[in-house]
């Protein structure tokens, strides 16, 4: 589902973000991403949603070589990923309502499916009554909920968060991660890059760490890795 080949990424200020990593994700998995801060999480993530071209290696994603697609393919990538943004990235002038509903608008879905389907996810994510409110008047953790009905709400089948809990309280950080692992039974693909190591403990899924741009451990199951 998601396969990437000796991806190295090195910025144009010389930084080398990425060294050489190959992972291979399949359909069904949740995986998460650690390490400490600078080890390249959101430069994968953002590699693997085309916002930036490795330097060197190859990206597969649903059978899609990102490689080489041409600018006029990167939507029809991109209705493959949903995507939660370590700084959520919400519209400022639109609703919570509009925000989620936006993103159904790009891909041209029926007004009448629109309707039906934004206050289902926005009920999902415990926003029910919040439709109508700008991400201004959000709580942090409301702004992440609103971003992951966003990334749901066109039923993708790879989730992607970048630091989904960043910021929240226990609670509600257990909350969303109960979220993302609902949608993941629900057969969509899952990979959340996070430091977030009690909920890593617990949760027990596929584990990758980065240090300084390189795989240093990939183990099922695993916990947080003290070295990260
Ligand atoms: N636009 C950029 N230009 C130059 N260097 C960058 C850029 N973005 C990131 N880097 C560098 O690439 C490395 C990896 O950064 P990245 O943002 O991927 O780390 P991260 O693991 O997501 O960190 P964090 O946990 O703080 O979010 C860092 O050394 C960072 O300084
Ligand atoms: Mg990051």
């Amino acid at each position: 589902m998601i396969q990437l080949e000796n991806v190295k990424k090195v910025y144009p200020n010389g930084s080398q973000a990425l060294k050489g990593v190959s992972i291979h994700i399949k359909k069904g998995e949740f995986v998460f991403i650690i390490g400490s801060s600078g080890s390249g999480k959101s430069t994968l993530i953002k590699l693997l949603l085309k916002e930036l071209d490795p330097t060197e290696g190859k990206i597969t994603i649903n059978g899609i070589d990102t490689t080489n697609l041409a600018r006029n393919e990167i939507p029809y990538l991109r209705r493959n990923l949903g995507v939660v943004f370590q700084d959520f990235r919400l519209l400022p002038n639109k609703t919570v309502y509009e925000n989620v509903a936006f993103a159904m608008r790009v891909i041209e879905a029926p007004s009448r499916i629109i309707r039906r389907n934004v206050p289902t996810v926005l009920s999902l994510v415990g926003l029910q009554k919040k439709l109508r409110a700008y991400p201004n008047q959000l709580s942090g953790g409301e702004q992440q909920r609103t971003a992951l009905a966003r990334a749901i709400v066109n039923n993708p089948p790879i989730l992607i968060a970048d630091e989904p809990t960043g910021n929240l309280d226990p609670d509600t950080a257990w909350g969303i991660m109960n979220l993302l692992e609902d949608i993941n039974s629900r057969g969509t693909t899952v990979v959340v890059a996070t430091h977030a190591k009690d909920i890593v403990d617990a949760m027990q899924k596929r584990v990758i760490t980065l240090k300084k741009g390189v795989i240093i451990r990939d183990v099922e199951k695993g916990g947080y890795d003290n070295e990260a």
